[in-house]
């Protein structure tokens, strides 16, 4: 049947008929909320090129987490930040017990009871070069890094057994190294973690979208490029190998980042595998959201809950997001509706 039979606007003509005709909703228990934790004390200082997120020192970090957790938010990503004078070539600082993700996993796990901790795992942070990985003897500053792969995992295995011992129930793997799934699956079942779980950023594009981030993580590599790890943003099919060889190495839950310039991997992904998709909405869909609302050019909540969404209908099931508390707020606010 077509027109004038079927009139389509009949399903749109009200808010309450809206309402049942709407085939997914994002609700705050889909949420993962990132954090940056950074040394000092009574730190909470306003990250510039992500509007709303703060640098938060370990004595700050309870009450910015357990905010989140009473809005319905289950689970927070940690991120660390060590001091520039602690950054080396081989980023040892990262598993070191006294570091700040350690010590803030530490007064999480005490302070917010409930609360799932995720930890990002990568040396970015922490190398003196800003690389994602050990660099070969001698490599030199050429114009691109020359990673050594198999070293590299070590330093990651180091780091998800220090995560582990400190309180993470789940360690996020970001670096793109090669059988960084298995490595490091071993090493937590080792060591006696074998209830953590492994969240692996498995489709994770060279992407032109973590330019906010990386002001926000002091990550920037010092030279060179991501592109001899993370993946070509035209290569969806070689996603969904490097997801399936994630899951065979062990990977519990599999993400997908970008986001919403992904959402076709992040649906094909979803229809390829049973194990839950996460999608990581990042810096700079964020970013550009709050720049865009800047200027007057479009409503920050409503390119917020039209972003969740669209993450939500192509598939995911988790979304990691820097507008989880303000999404949660406004849910609560409404009382649980839509708004829409
Ligand atoms: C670290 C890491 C990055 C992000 C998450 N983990 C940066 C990068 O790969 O350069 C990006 C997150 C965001 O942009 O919100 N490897």
């Amino acid at each position: 049947m077509s027109f004038p039979a079927t009139r389509m606007r009949r399903l749109r003509a009200t808010p309450a008929v809206r309402s049942l005709a709407r085939e997914g909703r994002v609700h705050p228990q889909d949420l993962v909320a990132p954090l940056f934790v950074v040394e000092g004390r009574s730190v909470r200082r306003e990250i510039k090129s992500l509007p709303g997120q703060h640098h938060l020192s370990v004595d700050r970090l309870a009450a910015e987490a357990a905010g989140l957790f009473r809005l319905g938010v289950p689970a927070v990503l940690l991120f660390g930040i060590p001091a520039d004078k602690d950054k080396t070539p081989d980023a040892r600082r990262a598993w070191a017990p006294d570091g700040v993700v350690q010590r803030g996993l530490r007064e999480l796990g005490r302070r917010v009871p409930g609360l799932l901790l995720m930890t990002d795992l990568c040396v970015c942070e922490y190398t003196d070069h800003g690389h994602c990985g050990i660099l070969e003897d001698g490599a030199g500053r050429k114009s691109q890094p020359a990673i050594a792969n198999d070293p590299t995992l070590e330093a990651l295995a180091r780091i998800a057994v220090s995560h582990s011992e400190a309180g993470a129930q789940w360690v996020a793997p970001s670096d793109m190294m090669d059988g960084r799934v298995a490595a490091i699956r071993r090493a937590l079942d080792e060591a006696g973690h074998s209830g953590v779980g492994i969240l692996s950023y498995a489709a994770k594009f060279a992407s032109a979208f973590y330019g906010p981030f990386r002001e926000a993580a002091h990550s920037a590599p010092s030279f060179g490029d991501r592109r001899s790890h993370q993946m070509d943003p035209a290569n969806a099919r070689e996603a969904l190998r490097e997801m399936q060889l994630d899951l065979d190495e062990g990977a519990d839950m599999l993400m997908v980042k970008p986001g919403l310039p992904y959402l076709d991997v992040i649906r094909q992904a979803r229809d390829r595998f049973d194990a839950p998709i996460a999608a990581y909405n990042v810096s700079g869909e964020y970013a550009m959201a709050h720049a865009a609302a800047e200027r007057g050019w479009g409503d920050l909540a409503a390119l917020r809950d039209e972003s969740l969404t669209s993450l939500k209908r192509a598939g995911a099931d988790v979304i990691i997001t820097y507008w989880a508390r303000s999404f949660a707020e406004d849910w609560r606010r409404r009382g649980g509706l839509d708004g829409r």
